[in-house]
């Protein structure tokens, strides 16, 4: 097992990452918390395959005078939004839970992002624990405080910081996650190996190149991306300081691709992938990266599109009027962008013609399939 600590002024915390947590650690930490009752909140086939375990763990470390009330919810992006925040809501109210109880998000990055906002405005702000369990969630949305849920054709249109209790990455779980998953979140993998870390893009690499890539080995990666998400987000907890803004290399593109597609269409990786090849692409047209770098991104990144259903469909018009109304627009056009490998920088004020054409010769490549595994 792997401890890496969180350090903020929103709160301080461990990331846990291992197999076999839920049965140690996460035991107890729940004894260490002492809720009456825990809010289970998760969607039905993450609860159908590991809610037994869950439920196990949480019966031995609340007693028989502890409960748990559930909260499920429908899997996929497009249930990421008020009603469903609205529906928990009510389900918290009814099972009695108030400020003394914890809320436990068990889920991928969906249910992370939901339960945790749901955590952040219950009673003006209940505590959350995050149980990812998806390599995505494990690698970013779990750590770091950010919740939320998407406006209609806007992602992450509202939300909070809402830093939590404890996260823990129980890498068991990945065993049964689908390989079209395990290829997404391997996508935000290889976002910090291009922004901080060439040893994790030699990981990603790696992984891709496995005849039958699995879970094994994860732990170290995982935690790896922790230590580096919890140094941003240490550094820059409300994203304010251009810090933790290097975090959304390829998400410009990759939001306004995700809702261009139609929310669920896409898992946020293969959005993220796409999106990074976007921003490589720019990179070398504004003159900030040597020729070169779009080619390392599609090498490393294809593989993991290998089931993207999208790759005839993606229209660069659509994408770039999705891209206009994403939130992140506010101090006008401002691209993540790379002078090369792990060398990330903020620019604004960049030419609309080059954008457009970094998403056009992008869509073009994808369109034309050959190359693509
Ligand atoms: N996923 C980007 C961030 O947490 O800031």
């Amino acid at each position: 097992m792997e401890e890496v600590r969180v350090e903020t002024a929103g709160g301080r915390y461990p990331v846990y990452v291992g197999d076999g947590l839920y049965e140690g650690k996460f035991v107890e930490e729940i004894r260490r918390l002492r809720p009456r009752t825990v809010a289970l909140v998760s969607h039905p086939t993450i609860f159908a395959v590991h809610g037994e375990r869950m439920l196990a763990a949480l019966g031995e470390a609340l007693g028989a005078a502890g409960s748990v009330a559930r909260f499920l919810f429908s899997q996929g992006e497009e249930h990421k939004n008020l009603r469903t925040v609205e529906a928990g809501y009510v389900a918290l109210l009814e099972a009695g839970i108030n400020r003394e109880d914890v809320l436990i998000s068990f889920g991928g990055g969906v249910v992370g992002d939901t339960a945790g906002f749901i955590a952040a405005t219950y009673m003006r702000g209940i505590g959350c624990i995050q149980v990812p369990t998806t390599l995505m969630a494990m690698v970013d949305s779990s750590i770091g405080g950010k919740v939320g849920v998407d406006l209609p054709g806007a992602k992450n249109a509202v939300g909070a910081f809402h830093q939590p209790l404890a996260v823990f990455s129980d890498t068991g779980v990945l065993q049964t996650l689908p390989a079209r998953e395990m290829r997404s979140g391997m996508a935000e993998v290889a976002k910090y190996g291009f922004l901080y870390d060439e040893a994790l893009l030699a990981e990603v690499e790696t992984w891709s190149g496995r005849r039958e890539p699995g879970a094994a080995g994860l732990e170290d990666i995982i935690a790896a991306c922790a230590v580096h998400k919890a140094r941003v987000v240490g550094e820059d907890e409300r994203d304010v300081g251009g810090v933790r803004a290097m975090l959304n290399y390829g998400h410009t593109f990759g939001h306004a691709l995700e809702s261009a597609a139609g929310f669920g269409t896409l898992l946020h990786g293969e959005a993220v992938a796409v999106g990074m090849m976007m921003a490589a692409r720019l990179s070398e047209s504004m003159g900030l990266a040597q020729g070169g770098l779009y080619d390392v991104h599609r090498r490393l990144l294809a593989p993991l599109l290998a089931a993207m259903p999208l790759r005839v469909e993606v229209d660069a018009e659509e994408l770039l009027v999705y891209m206009r109304s994403d939130k992140k627009r506010g101090k006008g056009e401002r691209f993540v962008l790379l002078e090369g490998p792990q060398a990330p920088r903020l620019v604004e004020d960049v030419p609309r013609e080059l954008v457009n054409e970094a998403v056009e010769d992008i869509v073009e490549d994808i369109r034309s399939g050959e190359p693509w595994p």
